[in-house]
């Protein structure tokens, strides 16, 4: 099968084989923009349909990059290599609902250009918006193996990296435009930093295996706790104490910092186990696991 062919057909791996991964992650990656399609079918998306609309597709967005910049990580974790391919389509998905996104927003504005120029240089969330939004265009463009053939493959590695500033910029905007609900946002932090964690500590290759899993729950939870306290103290003025006590009072709910490291855990854990138990990760997950079996 030819490279166009294998581009129009993502289910089909490197070697011409169909692969039940990419398969099942393209028709995930869909679900959420046939949902959406779905409820605007139906009138289901509330009083605002088009601000629901701009909702839901920048929440897959920034959504579907977090999990993109955790692949990295988790490949190494887990040893499977076939997780490298379905990182490139997780990527460009999230391109495809960030690009969504912004022309649900310009259609909200009539695709009037100088109100939307004019939106974009007097509100700072939308400046920072914009930056992501170019900075993942930039990096959906450079994502073809031509491109990576192109720019050489430690130029492409170094631009690629800049996922990591494109997704903090996201997690911004995402917190600027908050005006309660901060519970997603300090999930996804919490997530990020687990994931530039991880692969830091991968990177120096000291003392792997569960003391891994550790860093991913404990690095996700002060970044969730963290960002929570500073959009508070940055929003209300008023002094964080109250709000960092609410982490451990369990009564009305549990706080996002808590389901942050509980999915920041769960999925190192899981990948470590798939490690052990397929005897490919990385020798040192191996011998972390038999040190604490
Ligand atoms: C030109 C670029 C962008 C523009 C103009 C834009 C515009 C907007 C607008 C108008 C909102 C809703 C604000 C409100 O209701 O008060 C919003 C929210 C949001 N945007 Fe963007 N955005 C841009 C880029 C991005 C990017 C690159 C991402 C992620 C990769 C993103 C993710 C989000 C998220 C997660 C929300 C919050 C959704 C929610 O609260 O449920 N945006 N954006």
């Amino acid at each position: 099968m030819n490279r166009t062919l294998r581009t129009l057909a993502p289910w089909i791996d490197r070697g011409g084989r169909p692969s039940l991964l990419r398969g099942a992650v393209f028709l995930l990656l869909w679900w959420p923009a046939l949902d959406l399609a779905r409820r605007w079918a139906v009138d289901d998306l509330g009083a605002r349909p088009l601000a629901e609309a701009i909702h839901v597709a920048g929440d897959w967005a920034v959504r579907l990059l977090v999990l993109a910049v955790a692949i990295t990580p988790l490949r190494h974790l887990s040893g499977a290599t076939k997780l490298i391919g379905v990182r490139r389509m997780i990527g460009l998905a999230a391109a495809g609902y960030t690009l969504l996104h912004v022309t649900l927003w310009a259609g909200d504005l009539g695709f009037e250009f100088r109100t939307m120029a004019f939106e974009i240089a007097v509100r700072p969330y939308l400046g920072l918006g914009f930056a992501a939004a170019l900075g993942l265009a930039a990096m959906a463009a450079t994502s073809t193996d031509g491109m990576v053939r192109r720019l050489g493959a430690e130029r492409w590695k170094r631009l690629h990296r800049l996922v990591h500033p494109i997704l903090i910029l996201a997690l911004v905007h995402l917190f600027l435009q908050s005006k309660l609900d901060l519970a997603q946002g300090a999930i996804l932090t919490g997530l990020a930093f687990a994931g530039l964690a991880v692969r830091l500590h991968l990177d120096r290759r000291s003392g792997l295996g569960w003391a891994t899993v550790a860093i991913a729950a404990v690095t996700a939870f002060v970044f969730a706790t963290a960002s929570e306290a500073v959009w508070f103290a940055l929003k209300t003025g008023r002094h964080v104490g109250p709000l960092l006590e609410a982490n451990f009072v369990f009564a009305a709910r549990i706080a996002p910092a808590w389901w942050s490291a509980a999915i920041a855990a769960g999925t190192a854990s899981g990948a470590a186990a798939f490690a052990v138990r397929h005897r490919r990760g990385t020798a040192a997950v191996a011998a972390g696991s038999r040190r604490s079996r």
